[in-house]
């Protein structure tokens, strides 16, 4: 061999030769249990990180993660991501320098997953092709645009006079059983329709299995299961899993809003998650403040609720809705989960036990309910006609409870009071029962236009239904036109008076014809 020769071998060695030495942090499991694990040593580790367990990953099978959650001067705390029973004092514990990513995508619709978006639903795997991080920074002020298109709850009372605008976060609030989930699922039920279309993931945090077996059904029932996707943390799960779905859930989001398309996400319910935060808090000994919440209660909702938004049309115009769900005790809103969430939400939907009971469900209560930016986004129809709706309904629900001391009323007064009450009437619905836009706009008009004011209250309802069907049936051109425009022109509003009265006539007819055979058969 000649020299040349040597040397270009040995150059061409040195050049494919690569230092094979890779540098993990590793440290050892001081303490376990509770779902929680802390480590000493992960000198390098992230807040947030992925941090792996060797010999746990041997006896589950698959890789077994912790989150590094919090760092410390020697030691790491960590929450671990599946059952610490197989974890043990002195384990191995290495950073991988990733964060958790949950599977994103089409294919996880029609699905019940996990927090970290594992099927739990007896379909079999999920062909998803891609991965999101479930802890993003929310898009800033020059990514986003004004709330501009409705999403339309398919509830007159919200649709009405609380309107939510896609890309809003609007907060569902009150006591135990007065009807929250019921909002959030009629709400999903209702983007069946929706063009263009809406899809629904529903994050359900410490709830019991049963009730999200439940919601599931009904949703199946109703034919949204094929848009929705369940992120169920169940109450039996861990702590950690309870904290870390509802981030699983917004990634999921995420990837509708960041491709051009529109999705909804219900937290439900966010005092259940806040608990699961400050156990996992307690158990590392962090140090609580108000009601025992660790320091950065406000900022783990905050994160959360930011990443709702709606993208300007550089970025494809998508958005990404939530409905976050908090119960509040015995009414008190000014606690302090529900105050920190209010002020981070567009507005809120108060619901009342009182209201409840009484019989007018939904139980809104319209003076302590508000929606701060969905108005620019009501449709011109429902502009027309419920523009003084809320101003009215909440000086009828004042006038009442002043009315009942008031022993004789003026004249607007008692129209007033008239007027109010069948409006109540008008704004109950039942339960999945989402009503279109040209049929709310159509109940909304006989009511604000007096024509329930001299019909009995317990006819209101009576009245409306049968209206609708008759609009549908002889004057089908009104509910098209509404559709299709979402608004209405002069010589359709007249129509739609003319109709009003025709139907008027018919059934005021058949009331007395009614009350008349009832008087014969008393004779
Ligand atoms: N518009 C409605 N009309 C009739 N019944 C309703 C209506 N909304 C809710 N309900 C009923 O009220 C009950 C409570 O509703 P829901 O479970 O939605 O309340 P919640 O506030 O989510 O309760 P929880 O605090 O237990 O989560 C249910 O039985 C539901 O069927
Ligand atoms: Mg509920």
């Amino acid at each position: 061999m000649r020299s040349e020769e040597l040397t270009s071998v040995l150059m061409h060695e040195l050049q494919r030769y690569e230092r094979k030495i890779e540098l993990v942090d590793v440290g050892y499991v001081i303490e376990v249990g509770d779902g929680i694990a802390r480590a000493y040593g992960l000198e390098g580790a992230m807040a947030g990180e992925l941090l792996l367990f060797p010999e746990a990953t041997k006896k589950l099978g698959r890789e077994f993660f912790g989150l590094a959650f919090s760092l410390e001067v020697d030691s790491v705390g960590i929450v671990l991501l599946g059952p610490d029973r197989l974890v043990s004092e002195g384990d191995e514990v290495r950073c991988t320098g990733r964060i958790l990513e949950v599977p994103v995508g089409m294919e996880l619709l029609g699905r019940v997953v996990n927090a970290l978006g594992q099927p739990i639903d007896d379909l079999g795997p999920i062909p998803y092709k891609q991965t999101r991080r479930v802890e993003l920074k929310a898009p800033g002020v020059v990514k986003r645009k004004p709330v501009c298109e409705p999403l339309m709850t398919g509830i007159k009372a919200i649709d009405s006079m609380i309107p939510i605008g896609r890309g809003q976060r609007e907060l569902i609030i009150g006591d135990r059983q007065t009807g929250k989930t019921a909002i959030a699922i009629d709400t999903i039920i209702n983007q069946k329709n929706a063009e263009p279309p809406v899809y629904c993931i529903y994050v359900a945090i410490g709830q019991k299995q049963s009730t999200v077996k439940q919601v599931v059904e009904t949703l199946k029932k109703y034919g949204a299961m094929e848009y929705t996707i369940v992120v169920s943390a169940p109450a039996s799960e861990p702590a950690p899993m309870q904290y870390i779905a509802a981030y699983s859930g917004c990634a999921m989001g995420e990837y509708f809003r960041d491709n051009g398309m529109h999705a909804l996400i219900v937290y439900d319910d966010l005092t259940k998650h806040a608990h699961a935060y400050r156990q996992v808090s307690l158990l590392l000994r962090r140090p609580a403040g108000r009601e025992a919440y660790p320091g950065d209660i406000f900022n783990l909702h905050s994160r959360l609720l930011e990443r709702a938004a709606k993208l300007n049309d550089e970025l494809g115009g998508g958005s990404l809705t939530a409905l976050p769900i908090v119960e509040t005790q015995l009414g008190d809103y000014s606690a302090y989960i529900p105050t920190n969430v209010i002020s981070i939400t567009d507005g809120q939907i108060y619901l009342e036990p009182d209201l409840f009971y009484a019989g007018i469900r939904p139980a809104i209560n319209v003076g302590l309910s508000v929606s701060r930016v969905g108005g620019a986004a009501r449709t011109s129809a429902m502009n027309k006609v419920a523009k003084q709706l809320k101003l009215d309904m909440a000086r009828y629900f004042e006038l009442q409870a002043f009315a009942q001391f008031a022993t004789e009323l003026d004249e607007a007064t008692r129209r007033e009071l008239i007027r109010g009450e069948r409006l109540v009437e008008l704004l109950k619905q039942e339960q999945y029962n989402p009503m279109s836009l040209s049929h709310q706009v159509l109940a909304i008009f006989i009511g604000i236009n007096g024509y329930l004011d001299d019909l009995p209250v317990e006819a209101v309802r009576e009245f409306e239904r049968g209206f609708l069907e008759f609009v549908n049936h002889r004057y089908p051109e009104i509910v098209h036109e509404i559709e299709k425009t979402k608004d209405f022109s002069e010589a359709t509003e007249k129509k739609m008076h003319k109709a009003a009265q025709e139907f008027k006539a018919a059934f005021v007819a058949r009331l007395e014809g009614r009350a008349e055979g009832e008087m014969s058969v008393a004779a």
